[in-house]
């Protein structure tokens, strides 16, 4: 049987270590959909449709539908093999109650748009009505079941709620990547579950896709290995630096966390963001890439402004500012001033490293680029990122969250190699953490 092989650790060591970089045996051999005999078998999907949503005229709409459309390619395959698809998913976090605003019903009319045919949608997650939907469908249907969120049980991999799930397939698969770093019931109980009743659980082309992008293609990177690393706090990515510095040749620097290696480094960062606990940990960041002979480039210069307060108190009972004045600064950041983004010699420096990139990995915007006076940083990159995918033929990954967020709202999400789907998920797999979504699955 022709069964893909994936890596479930990026990174690892050899199997049953936590070595970071070694050439290794440690490959896990998943079950893919590929290989599934589905004809007239109830195939239950666990699906990320998480999705950003906003009530308009009292109706919910979904404002971006990548997750939905990222999972047609296993739907459409599942659909033409005669599956009977029951996806499953969660929508925001409903802490186990029926929360209107949170239903899935307007992701079944949208995936129904999508695929140019009905999606039925059930108001329950388990049980009798569910039982009797998914019973219901013939070759070739999809069925969305209700946010499996609306049970506290979900969250808690409770195993008779994981069972009820269970009873509604006959065969499981995932293709949420984006929700697998959580040990949930419809992520990792129901596997177990129909695992030891025989039934075979495989990961969906999605679920393929990121790990291979995320995982295996950073194993043996072409070189330059160049990695992009932003976002607001050094603790946050620290694990995934200390990885990447196993293998990368270059990183670059940006986001707020640059103002920490700053302070580290005896600048004056004014009201930026800093971790002041943490500039040990950034400089031994540095060093590290010394000692490895990996280059690590901090920003030259950064966009500031000042800070103005409007007298108006958010809902913490904090103070409003407004950010006025911005200007490129380099040397010391003034006291009442905050940083927001890369200056633009960062910027230029960081796109002539991106020229001769043959990889790339990017984690994090280089700013605060929700607001366009700050994002000409993270613009500057991302079109750097898509110049050297398109004329250097480098493989461009960008790893999940705000960063493709930022590449999205550059307009340029098509044009890199891979974007995933996932932000804690892509974080905790890019730190090398087992994803249970994954192992929960059958190996080859
Ligand atoms: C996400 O949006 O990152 C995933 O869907 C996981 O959602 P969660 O953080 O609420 O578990």
């Amino acid at each position: 049987m022709d069964r893909f092989r994936l890596r479930q650790n990026p990174f690892a060591g050899p199997a049953g270590t936590d070595t970071v970089g070694l050439e290794t045996s440690s490959y896990m051999a998943k079950l893919s959909v590929r290989d599934l005999d589905v004809s007239g078998k109830r195939v239950l999907m666990r699906v990320d449709y998480n999705v950003p949503m906003e009530e308009k005229d009292g109706a919910m709409v979904i404002n971006d539908t990548t997750r939905i459309k990222e999972t047609l390619p296993t739907l459409n395959l599942l659909v033409s093999k005669g599956a009977r698809v029951i996806l499953a998913a969660h929508l925001g976090r409903p802490d186990g109650k029926r929360e209107p605003s949170m239903s899935l019903a307007p992701v079944a009319v949208k995936l129904g748009e999508m695929l140019g045919k009905p999606v039925a949608f059930v108001d329950e997650t388990v049980g009798e009505k569910a039982e009797a939907a998914a019973n219901a469908l013939k070759d070739g249907e999809i069925l969305l079941l209700e946010n499996v969120r609306f049970h506290a049980e979900e969250e808690e991999n409770d195993p008779v709620f994981a069972a009820r799930l269970a009873r509604l397939a006959d065969v499981y698969a995932n293709d949420a990547f984006g929700a697998a770093h959580r040990a949930h019931a419809s992520t990792s109980g129901v596997a177990r579950i129909l695992s030891a009743w025989g039934s075979p659980c495989a990961a969906g082309l999605l679920m393929e896709r990121e790990l291979k992008f995320l995982g295996d293609e950073l194993e043996n990177p072409a070189r330059p290995f160049v990695v992009i690393l932003g976002g607001a706090k050094v603790s946050d990515k620290i694990k995934v630096i200390d990885r990447l510095l196993e293998k990368a040749d270059t990183v670059l620097i940006g986001g707020a966390m640059a103002y920490t290696f700053k302070l580290a480094h005896g600048g004056k960062t004014g009201k930026s963001l800093v971790e002041k606990d943490h500039t040990g940990t950034a400089l031994a960041a540095e060093s590290k890439a010394a000692a490895k002979g990996v280059k690590f480039l901090l920003p030259t210069d950064t966009v500031i402004a000042d800070l103005k307060d409007t007298g108006k108190l958010n809902k913490k009972g904090r103070p409003v500012f407004e950010f006025v004045n911005p200007r490129v600064n380099t040397g010391d950041i003034p006291d009442e001033c905050e940083g927001f983004d890369i200056g633009p010699e960062t910027a230029k420096t960081y796109a002539e490293v991106l020229a001769s990139a043959k990889t790339i990995l990017w984690n994090g915007p280089m700013g605060m680029f929700e607001d366009k006076r700050f994002a000409e940083g993270t613009t500057a990159v991302a079109l750097a990122v898509v110049a050297a995918t398109q004329n250097n033929g480098a493989k461009s990954i960008i790893g999940g969250g705000d960063s493709v967020k930022a590449v999205n709202k550059a307009g340029l999400g098509d044009k890199v190699t891979f974007a995933s789907t996932g932000g804690g998920a892509s974080l905790e797999f890019l730190e090398g953490v087992p994803l249970p979504g994954v192992t929960a699955l059958s190996d080859k």
